[in-house]
């Protein structure tokens, strides 16, 4: 046992939810969802993995929202009928049984659409072609398609379908949501300059491109009861461009950080696409976008980015930059890394090969025994 108590082991609370220490695990696509969206038994061993493993938050991968345009891929799972609802209150069951708190991430792919059930064209706040290329990890490949321009009534529908999937997250069983507004995706779309050209209310500065955000904060905080938690991800770099940082800075970030706080969310998590918060996390006028989160809205901040470095962890918690750290590679590779922590047990490197061919956890499980890993 450690003789100091590694500061992200301390508990915390997001609003009225309790947390049992300050790590959780990042949302993680993992396309391994039955082909109609249906979360199955295999994602609930591998969600209630992370809850037994000491997690005091889990945050489930990206979830389709409707029937319409925000599927991302295929085998994502949704949160749109009574299926999916059933298949995420047994996993919920599971991992609140274990003691962790448990948020159903929801996500509208927009233009980053590469497999969707429902539909073979895609939406988004103008058409202008995505940069990059579709990703194989969750089964595309070649160049995305230029994506139709969307009307007034695909908004108002894209956030009735926010809203309806968060009461369905609500009667299942979650603790909370977190909205997707990060890495590229639908909402990040609107808050980006060069992919939002509208002239309308949602287009033009940064405090019209934040509009599409908080308008989905606050109808879904308008919807679910007080306690129940709806926080937000946000991320300057994307899957598809990942050096992207917001023209503004700082300034552009409080406008942003502002909006989100006054519509209502919960939580702000800070993604960092692009893989390490130290190089994403430092704004012109020297302070962490984190730290600035905090100081800006007042609400709990999770930082993400290269957290399973345990130094960084404590300095991050410790200078004050955020309140819980969101592990995407480093809680893959141990399911258990608030334990070994505690315990102060040596931690597996994250090898990438387990999401290899595709980000699916058959391929992780087949992973496994070639890789002596004990994980
Ligand atoms: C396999 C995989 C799937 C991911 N899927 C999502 C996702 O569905 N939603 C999301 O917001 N971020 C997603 N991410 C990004 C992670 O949440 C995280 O931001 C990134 O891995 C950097 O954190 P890390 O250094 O702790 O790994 C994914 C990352 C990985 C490795």
């Amino acid at each position: 046992m450690n003789d100091v108590q590694h500061p992200a082991l301390r508990p915390e609370t997001i609003g009225e939810l309790s947390l049992a220490n300050r790590l959780a695990v990042s949302p993680m696509t993992r396309v391994s969802a039955a082909s109609d969206g249906t979360p199955t038994e295999e994602m609930a061993d591998y969600y209630a993995a992370f809850a037994r493993g000491g997690f005091g938050l889990v945050v489930t991968e990206g979830t389709y929202t409707d029937t319409r345009y925000s599927q991302g891929y295929f085998n994502q799972p949704g949160m749109v009928s009574d299926g999916h609802e059933a298949g995420w209150r047994e996993i919920a069951g599971r991992v609140r049984a274990a003691g962790a708190a448990f948020v159903l991430q929801l996500m509208h792919a927009g233009a980053l659409s590469q497999g969707n059930r429902y539909r073979d064209d895609t939406m988004a706040p103008s058409a202008v072609p995505p940069r990059g290329e579709k990703m194989p990890e969750y089964g595309g490949h070649g160049p995305w398609s230029t994506p139709r321009s969307m009307r007034q009534e695909d908004i108002d529908l894209a956030v009735r379908g926010f809203v309806d999937s968060a009461v369905r997250a609500e009667r299942a069983g979650f603790d909370g949501v977190e909205v997707h507004g990060a890495n590229g995706y639908l909402i990040d779309q609107f808050l980006t300059d060069y992919t939002n050209t509208r002239d309308d209310r949602y287009g033009g500065g940064v405090s019209s491109r934040v509009r599409l955000a908080a308008e989905i904060v606050s109808a879904i905080r308008a919807e679910v009861g007080p306690r129940f938690c709806v926080g937000i991800r946000l991320s300057q770099g994307k899957v598809n461009d990942h050096t992207h940082r917001w023209a503004g800075g700082a300034r552009d970030a409080e406008i942003i950080f502002a909006a989100l706080a006054e519509a209502g969310a919960s939580y702000l998590h800070i993604a960092s696409e692009g893989r390490d918060w130290v190089e994403t996390a430092t704004l012109d006028g020297g302070m962490t976008i984190t730290g600035l989160a905090r100081k800006v809205t007042g609400l709990p901040v999770l930082a993400n980015g290269g957290m399973h470095d345990a130094d960084r962890a404590a300095t991050v918690l410790a200078d004050g930059h955020a309140d819980v750290l969101a592990l995407g590679r480093g809680a893959l590779a141990n399911p258990d890394f608030p334990r070994r922590l505690a315990l102060g047990l040596p931690m597996a490197d994250f090898d990438h090969r387990m999401l290899q061919p595709m980000a699916t956890l058959n391929n992780a499980r087949l992973w496994r025994p070639a890789a002596g890993a004990t994980a």
